[in-house]
């Protein structure tokens, strides 16, 4: 966050039991008079009532558009016209019915680096499966060998912090850079010092994500120059960014940038993207190949040829009938304006960050606690926590999914496949866990009390393309349940996975 629409004058006093009543409403009013600006994003309150009727339809308060994106009826109208008045082929082919499902696909490349405003010079644009799969694309083919690095930020993804596995086995040293509480953001200094510890002539790649999918602290895109100067390859994870804040490649130029499509706009599932700086892309060696991506291959003598671009990257067929969705779905964002959806959930995040900070027990004490910034400086609309007790326990997530379902809220809760954030937000040491083995007869319930956990996860709610005062204010309802809560009940169900 952070332009003026974000400036608050004010925190709101402390909410209580006798104040709930019409709070919700009050609370909504002293927001509209805090954010007059808001009104100028109206034009997504027009489009969640065009185009996303279910969502108000079956009283869903969606608030995990973090974990997904949600589709506009108009990009399934759009999109499933386009599938009946045509007919595709496989686009490995140059009949007619391939030549225009490739033609579609080109079209749909040409709108990605488009949307990001890259270069086609510069930047070529891999359709993957999903942001995992192009992160698994440079994991497997960066050239790291002994003595070379991987360094990667404490607040990754699980399918950023894989890659070690591709470094470990190909010799190859990884580091982590710690984030630290409460903000949960990087020591500058300390990342300035790890990119500097490099020596001789190595393949070093940096990696860390745009806006963290656990705290949402936007991690500052300078440091993608500062790696480079220093000689670092950078891989920027921007899968939890991109859905309401501009990624401009012609200002920024990180040599692998993965995403997924679902979560910009949710339609399609199954497409994601790398958008790789041919130059680094030349760097990279492809461990097989495929159908796809070779010109020609012979069976009797152990040679291939590669295809060149981006095909070289894209294993088998690619996704062709989606593709064409994703063209769709970018218009529709640039319809709206990234800038325009930017600024409403900024707003709102604002004031969720601020509910939930002053939300208070009957003694006074706080009844959330949130994991990262607790303003709306340099961070996006994912917002982490856990309602406390008040004796200040944390409450079991798995009861705020319980009561969240009762209210028709959808939240995400566990870790977030974030390990790193949830163990400095947590404070887990390094000790604790190399002291604590994971035994194969012990469930997840078993290895936290194992290793003296305040709980099993956190609790995540993120906003999105279309989230409204509406949305916040039924969250703020829900959260009056956990006020003066003194303990849950013991039936939770056993936690299979983080
Ligand atoms: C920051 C970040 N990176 C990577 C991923 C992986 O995305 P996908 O599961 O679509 O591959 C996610 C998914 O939540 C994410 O939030």
């Amino acid at each position: 966050m952070g332009d003026d629409l974000a400036r608050r004058p004010m925190r709101h006093p402390p909410l209580a039991r006798s104040d709930l009543a019409d709070s919700p409403a009050g609370a909504e009013a002293r927001f509209l008079r805090d954010y007059p600006s808001y009104g100028d994003t109206s034009a997504l309150d027009e489009l969640r009532t065009s185009g996303f009727a279910r969502l108000d339809a079956g009283r869903h308060v969606y608030l995990d558009y973090t974990g997904a994106g949600l589709y506009a009826d108009s990009q399934l109208s759009e999109h499933f016209e386009l599938l009946r008045r045509n007919v595709f082929g496989n686009p490995h082919s140059a009949n007619p019915t391939s030549t225009t499902i490739t033609a579609l696909v080109e079209q749909a490349r040409a709108a990605v680096l488009a949307f990001f405003r890259a270069s086609p010079d510069e930047y070529v644009a891999i359709f993957t499966p999903n942001a995992t799969g192009a992160l698994r694309l440079v994991g497997e083919a960066y050239p790291f060998c002994g003595g070379d690095r991987f360094l990667l930020t404490f607040d990754n993804h699980n399918s950023v912090n894989g890659i070690r596995e591709f470094a470990r086995v190909r010799g190859a040293e990884t580091s982590y850079v710690p984030s630290e509480p409460a903000d949960l953001r990087v020591d500058e200094q300390l990342l300035a010092r790890y990119l500097t510890e490099v020596g001789g002539d190595h393949h070093n790649l940096f990696a860390f994500p745009a806006q963290s999918n656990f705290s949402g602290v936007q991690h500052p895109l300078e440091w993608i120059d500062l790696a480079h100067e220093r000689g670092w390859d950078v891989l920027l994870d921007a899968a939890a960014y991109v859905p309401t804040n501009r990624l401009d490649l012609g200002r920024w130029h990180p040599d692998f940038v993965a995403l997924s499509f679902y979560k910009m706009f949710g339609w399609p599932t199954g497409v994601g993207c790398l958008l790789a700086r041919r130059e680094a892309l030349a760097k990279l060696e492809r461990p097989w190949f495929s159908g796809g991506t070779i010109v020609a291959a012979f069976v009797q003598r152990d040679w291939h040829q590669w295809a060149p671009g981006e095909a070289h990257f894209e294993d088998g067929t690619v996704n062709f009938l989606n593709l064409a969705a994703v063209e769709i779905g970018l218009r529709l964002l640039d319809r709206m304006g990234l800038e325009t959806i930017h600024a409403r959930v900024e707003a709102l995040g604002s004031w969720l960050l601020d509910e939930l900070g002053a939300l208070r027990h009957s003694n006074g004490s706080p009844a959330a606690t949130i994991y990262g910034p607790s303003g709306p400086d340099r961070r996006g609309a994912t917002i982490a926590f856990n309602f406390l007790h008040p004796d200040g326990h944390i409450v079991d997530e798995r009861y705020v999914d319980r009561i969240a379902g009762t209210h028709d809220v959808s939240l995400r809760t566990g870790c977030f496949c974030n390990p790193g954030a949830g163990e400095i937000a947590f404070t887990i040491s390094r000790e604790t866990l190399v002291g604590g083995e994971f035994g194969d007869a012990m469930t997840l319930d078993d290895y936290v009390r194992a290793i003296g956990l305040p709980s099993g996860g956190d609790v995540r709610a993120s906003l999105g393309l279309v989230s409204n005062t509406a949305d916040i204010k039924r969250f703020i309802a829900f959260a009056y349940e956990f006020i003066d809560l003194a303990e849950v009940p013991t039936d939770l169900p056993t936690r299979t996975g983080c």
